[in-house]
């Protein structure tokens, strides 16, 4: 055997093994990645079904709301929620945007110029009512849906709720819901750890640059489909293969299963091959390697070796 062909050979191992480790992390870092999101939606779940019952009410219902409107909103959005040049108005709005933009951390901003993202909401869920309540309170708001209290998702068809998804959302949000960067930066965000309520207020207000699903497109029992989908299948997958490394999709996970495989059958080759060569060289049929010396002289060639720099200089 030449040095080239050893060389090559080891090029070969040395990629196997970079293949295959590389993959054996992902595989890794994407089940502890769904493991965090899984507990955060959990959490969030746990959050929503919380009710106002623990929480003291002080004064007129619409005190408590008024002073933390006050104290947290009115800088941007006036101390009448009339809006200015720092932000949109809030009267007529509706119960469901204020609790959606509330609950998933968007307000309130540190600065009006920041982009809205997703944070740990800065209230607790008592607040988050008393705020909508005053919010509300200060002009009707015509048509716009309050937040839907009681919202049950258990005769939810998430078959149903699966194909209407993919029809509306999965554009955006991607079929597994993991989220995409849009034209012009606009990002849409991963549906993990989203609540039921914050997806039906989501799909029935279109905050920023979502859409909003009326009634004329969406029915009540088509809303209900998708969020049950959404909150049972895309944040609680079921994995019918084993591990499901995150949730990135069935095309990427079998990429990944491939390059693993083959990664794998690449070294078992690799070894034995070098196995059956190692005897030959150690055996007298040294043959028609013979004018080789310098390779000769090392002895054989053993197949995890440190004398690649060697070689490279006789090849
Ligand atoms: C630092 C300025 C700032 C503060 C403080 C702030 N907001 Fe906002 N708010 C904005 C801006 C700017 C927007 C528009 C964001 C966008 O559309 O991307 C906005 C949008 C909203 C919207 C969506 C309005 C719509 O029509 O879609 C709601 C609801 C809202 N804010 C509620 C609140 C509440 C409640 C508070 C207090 C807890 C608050 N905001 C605090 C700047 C602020
Ligand atoms: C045109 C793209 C687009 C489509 C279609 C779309 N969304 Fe969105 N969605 C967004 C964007 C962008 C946001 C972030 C809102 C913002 O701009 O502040 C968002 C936000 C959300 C949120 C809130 C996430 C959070 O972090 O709190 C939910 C839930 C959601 N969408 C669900 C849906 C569902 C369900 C559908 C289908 C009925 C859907 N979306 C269709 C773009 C889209």
């Amino acid at each position: 055997m030449t040095a080239s062909h050893a060389l090559l050979r080891r090029a070969l191992l040395s990629f196997a093994l970079l293949v295959s480790a590389s993959f054996v992390g992902t595989f890794l870092l994407g089940g502890g990645r769904a493991e965090v999101s899984g507990s955060g939606s959990s959490n969030g779940v746990n959050a929503a079904s919380l009710t106002s019952q623990d929480s003291p009410a002080t004064g007129s219902p619409l005190a408590a709301g008024r002073t933390l409107f006050v104290q947290n909103c009115s800088s941007c959005h006036g101390i009448d929620a009339s809006g200015g040049n720092r932000a949109p108005p809030l009267l007529g709005v509706g119960g469901a945007t204020v609790d959606l933009w509330l609950s998933s951390g968007w307000m309130p901003l540190a600065e009006p110029t920041a982009e809205p993202e997703r944070k740990p909401a800065r209230f607790d869920r008592t607040e988050v009512l008393e705020i909508v309540r005053y919010v509300t309170s200060l002009a009707p708001s015509f048509g716009n849906p309050g937040i839907p209290f009681g919202l049950d998702i258990s005769h939810a068809n998430v078959a149903e709720g699966f194909s209407m998804f993919a029809l509306n959302c999965a554009p955006c949000h991607t079929i597994t819901g993991a989220g995409d960067a849009l034209a012009d930066g606009i990002q849409a965000p991963p549906l993990h750890g989203v609540t039921k309520t914050m997806v039906w207020e989501a799909v029935r207000t279109g905050p920023g640059n979502m859409p909003r699903f009326g009634p004329g497109t969406l029915s009540s029992a088509q809303v209900v489909d998708i969020v049950g989908y959404v909150v049972k299948n895309i944040q609680h997958p079921f994995s019918p293969g084993g591990l499901s490394l995150g949730g990135v999709g069935p095309v990427a996970e079998g990429f990944v299963g491939l390059f693993v495989g083959v990664g794998a059958c690449l070294l078992a080759a690799l070894w034995v091959g070098d196995r059956t060569e190692n005897e030959e060289e150690g055996g007298e049929q040294d043959g028609d390697d013979g004018h080789d010396g310098p390779e000769s002289a090392d002895g054989h060639e053993d197949g995890l070796g440190g004398d690649d720099h060697r070689e490279l200089e006789h090849a």
